[in-house]
């Protein structure tokens, strides 16, 4: 898709289908006229009707006479014009190009209304970011694609003299966060620990960054055997990637981003249940989520240093596989006792961030991991769970959040939640059972970042769409990468 920003009034912007985006109970804004006259006065008859109220992600399709090469009005809804703020408009427009697409556009235009709260140059950004989002689709496997037109152009109206700029950030974001979504999408059985830390690879290759592959040999002879455990059972070895942005340009100390890497979870010797055991190929979602944030942020030239660390390892059974009773050494020695083999995740992190810390020194550290069935009972898939040792870094990820639409919501990591993982046998034991358990595992975590100040995201419920929404198809929805990037860029 080809993105423009053009200063034209809404007229006259050239495109098979422009997308109107209205609140509720709102007039016919005096530039949309010409385009009311050529629908026949159909615009200003519909939006004073039952047929489009404008309510959030409503959309109606008009057909347009004599509009130059406009052959449709899509009008989508805002909301109640007192709510409308970034994420709506990214929502109206998702629901807008999905509705233009549906009628065989494959040019599209959107203007931005110049007098609101809200920048004009974020909506433009916004814009961009949705029509992207929403016209994502995973078809690597697809001998015959589906039938849905492919959006060729997008132009967005606004004579913002920001829009441009913000329009190619939100376009490079947005890229890195399809490119994450493939990464999820994509099977287990393509995307081995091996094979994924050679797409890793590629990628920093083509991207401008440092990359290093920690092969199995290497992880156990740096003690990272906790990660080695969890992937015991597979044939294929655990693998530690890094990868390393604007370390050569600067002496500041790093952020440390840290992605659950699984590729495929299947709980191993506590094997998991067989219904929807296949979305467990979206247990790497937080390395996804990481390592498209490190493309983001080379694309993006952003003047700070910052560090991808994944733990990648398959979790499943077999005679060579770790089993409930296990103890093992995680790097740094602290020793914890398997008491669930699909308690996997905080295992490999417990590793990566204890080296990264080591290795690193870093100023703070943030995780992404789709950790806990726990998260996804308390928070659904609204939110990400975010435990953070730092009320600081907690504001800036939460606004961050806020602003990105990548939402998160703190729970709390009281010292009364540590001793559910005291272990009768070792230092510690990798399942506190069932009562909070988004907060001992993050709790198992804590253990292994020492003082740094570190903010652990769990990202169970909102990394993998089991159905469609406005801009977000079903399946990878690459949770984490505009939130990190937003926190990163401010
Ligand atoms: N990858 C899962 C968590 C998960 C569950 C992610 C549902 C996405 C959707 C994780 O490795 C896991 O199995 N966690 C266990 C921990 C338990 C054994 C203490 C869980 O949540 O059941
Ligand atoms: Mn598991
Ligand atoms: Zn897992």
């Amino acid at each position: 898709m080809k993105i423009s920003v053009s200063d034209l009034p809404a007229a006259q912007l050239a495109a098979e289908a422009l997308i109107l985006a209205l609140p509720k109970n709102a007039e016919v804004p005096p530039d949309w006229q010409p385009i009311d006259d050529a629908s026949g006065g159909m615009i200003s008859e519909a939006v004073s009707s039952p047929a489009f109220s404008g309510k959030t992600s409503q959309t109606l399709t008009l057909p347009l006479r004599d509009a130059g090469p406009a052959r449709h009005v899509v009008l989508t809804g805002l909301g109640k014009a007192e709510e409308v703020d970034v994420e709506r408009w990214r929502r109206a427009v998702g629901s807008g190009c999905t509705a233009a697409r549906a009628r065989g556009a494959k040019t599209l235009a959107v203007p931005v209304p110049g007098s609101t709260d809200i920048a004009a140059s974020d909506i433009a950004a916004a814009c961009a970011e949705a029509a992207l989002l929403a016209s994502y689709r995973f078809q690597e496997y697809k001998e015959v694609p589906d039938d849905q037109v492919d959006i060729a152009t997008l132009v967005i109206g606004s004579a913002d003299p920001d829009a441009g700029d913000a329009v190619r950030q939100a376009t490079t974001v947005a890229e890195a966060t399809c490119w994450a979504r493939d990464l999820i999408n994509r099977p287990g059985n393509v995307k081995r620990p091996t094979a994924f830390a050679d797409e890793i690879q590629k990628m920093a290759t083509a991207h401008g960054l440092r990359c290093e592959v920690l092969g199995a040999d290497r992880c156990a002879e740096l003690g990272l055997n906790a990660l080695m455990a969890v992937g015991q059972g597979s044939d294929v070895p655990p693998q530690l990637v890094l990868l390393e942005h604007g370390m050569e340009e600067s002496d500041a100390p790093p952020v440390v981003l840290v992605g659950k890497g699984i590729t495929f979870d299947s709980g191993g010797i506590s094997i998991k249940p067989s219904l929807d055991m296949g979305e467990m190929k979206s247990d790497m979602s937080g390395a996804a989520a990481v390592v498209a944030t490190m493309r983001a942020l080379a694309d993006l030239g952003v003047a700070r240093p910052v560090v991808g660390v994944t733990p990648l390892a398959e979790n499943l059974p077999s005679s060579s596989a770790y089993r409930p009773g296990d103890i093992v050494r995680a790097f740094g020695k602290k020793s914890i006792e398997i008491v669930n083999t699909d308690a996997e995740g905080r295992l490999v992190l417990a590793d990566a961030l204890a080296y990264a810390r080591e290795r690193y020194e870093p100023t703070c550290v943030v995780d992404l991991a789709t950790l806990t069935g726990a998260c996804v009972v308390a928070l659904g898939s609204a939110a990400a769970g975010l435990m953070c040792t730092d009320d600081e870094l907690c504001e800036q990820l939460h606004a961050a959040g806020e602003a990105s639409g990548d939402r998160v919501w703190r729970l709390p990591l009281w010292d009364a939640y540590d001793k559910l993982i005291d272990s009768d046998v070792a230092d510690m034991k990798n399942s506190g059972g069932r009562d909070a358990g988004a907060i001992t595992a993050a709790k198992l975590l804590q253990r292994f970042v020492g003082t740094t100040p570190w903010a652990h995201l769990d990202i169970a419920g909102t990394a993998f769409a089991k159905k469609a929404s406005s801009y977000q198809p079903k399946g990878g929805t690459g949770f984490g990468v505009r939130l990190l990037t937003r926190w990163l860029l401010t």
